[in-house]
């Protein structure tokens, strides 16, 4: 199975997610609506909301008659709440390219693009409302606030030459594996599995998630940026000391070290030929890619009690295509 089998695998429900993902974006300020199709519309990989309904329909049986019901409502919640950190995101991280577009920063300005995230995040909200669980309420509360709490801890990593491996997995798991551990966890909840089935989808998605962040800032140095959809150099320019960047000032040359320290501390451009290249010789790349490895193989060991099928399968599937992908 591959990555496009996965969405063909889901593809009734994803229709249906992206039908209300539409129809919820209505506000009467036309700016809202504005920045926010634009966002949405862009494209997007959609996997937080694939992993909600795959985690579903892999315990799916007709006693769960709503279960259906509430998983589209949830993946689109969840895809709404990514949507809105992205538009946060992008203004902190003063990008200029997602999904292979202008960000909304870039084209109407950081206001706008904090408060329409504002708007997506509490639209989320009231939709969840809907879902009258509140164990639902209770994941996606505190989910949305460990995002918060990740994005800050970034902020203080940021321009720190001395973040270890350490603090960096710990940001990650905040920022991103978070809301993939809650994506993965809801599917288990809204058909009523018992608690160890729930908590093991919790860790499935929680390993997913950090594997993809990995991998996401090793993109950041090796991607090619129109099939990504956005800039490389990124991290490099706002001085953020993502896992690349700590290995390779960790085992290269005292030069390499100092040059890598001058970066992350000051930020900008300037040096990365040789930044690249220290990354290079010092196999940073490929030591970033063998912890996401490690992280999604932890994700598919949590899978071994759950019954075969093509839910499960695609779930590894998802799996593996966090750590391969070059988008
Ligand atoms: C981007 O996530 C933010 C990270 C956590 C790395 P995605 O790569 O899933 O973004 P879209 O939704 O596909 O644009
Ligand atoms: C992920 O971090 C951001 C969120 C979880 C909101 P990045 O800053 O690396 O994400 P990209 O690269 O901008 O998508
Ligand atoms: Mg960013
Ligand atoms: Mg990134």
């Amino acid at each position: 199975m591959n990555i496009e089998d996965v969405f063909t695998l889901i593809k009734g429900d994803m229709e249906r997610v992206n039908h209300l993902i539409q129809t919820s974006l209505h506000s009467e300020v036309i700016l809202i609506n504005q920045i926010s199709q634009y966002i949405i519309n862009s494209g997007g990989k959609r996997l937080r909301p694939v992993l909600v309904l795959l985690s579903a329909n892999a315990f799916a049986s007709a006693k769960h008659s709503s279960a259906n019901k509430h998983q589209i409502t949830l993946a689109a919640v969840i895809e709404f709440i990514h949507t809105a950190t992205l538009l946060h995101d992008d203004v902190v991280d003063e990008s200029e390219l997602r999904r292979g577009k202008d960000t909304a920063n870039e084209l109407w300005g950081n206001a706008a693009s904090v408060l329409v995230g504002d708007f997506l995040y509490s639209r989320a909200f009231e939709m969840m409302v809907g879902v009258e669980s509140m164990k639902v309420m209770n994941i996606l509360s505190h989910s949305t606030n460990t995002i918060a709490e990740g994005e800050v801890l970034q902020l203080l990593n940021c321009n720190d030459a001395s973040t270890t491996q350490e603090r960096y997995i710990e940001v990650i798991h905040y920022k991103t594996a978070k809301l993939f551990e809650s994506a993965a966890q809801l599917g288990a909840v809204v058909t009523a599995q018992d608690e160890t089935t729930e908590q093991a989808m919790a860790k499935f998605g929680m390993h997913l998630g950090t594997a993809f962040q990995l991998i996401d800032d090793v993109l950041d140095y090796s991607a090619d940026s129109e099939e990504l959809g956005k800039n490389v150099g990124d991290d490099l320019a706002e001085g953020k000391p993502t896992l690349p960047l700590i290995y390779a000032m960790a085992h290269g040359s005292d030069k390499q070290a100092q040059l890598i320290k001058e970066a992350i501390e000051q930020g900008g451009l300037d040096q990365i030929e040789a930044i690249t290249q220290a990354i290079e010789t010092t196999g940073a790349l490929d030591y970033t890619r063998d912890i996401a490895r490690e992280e999604a193989d932890l994700a598919i060991a949590q899978l071994a009690n759950i019954p075969n099928s093509n839910y499960k399968e695609a779930l590894i599937t998802l799996a593996n295509f966090s750590v391969d992908r070059s988008f």
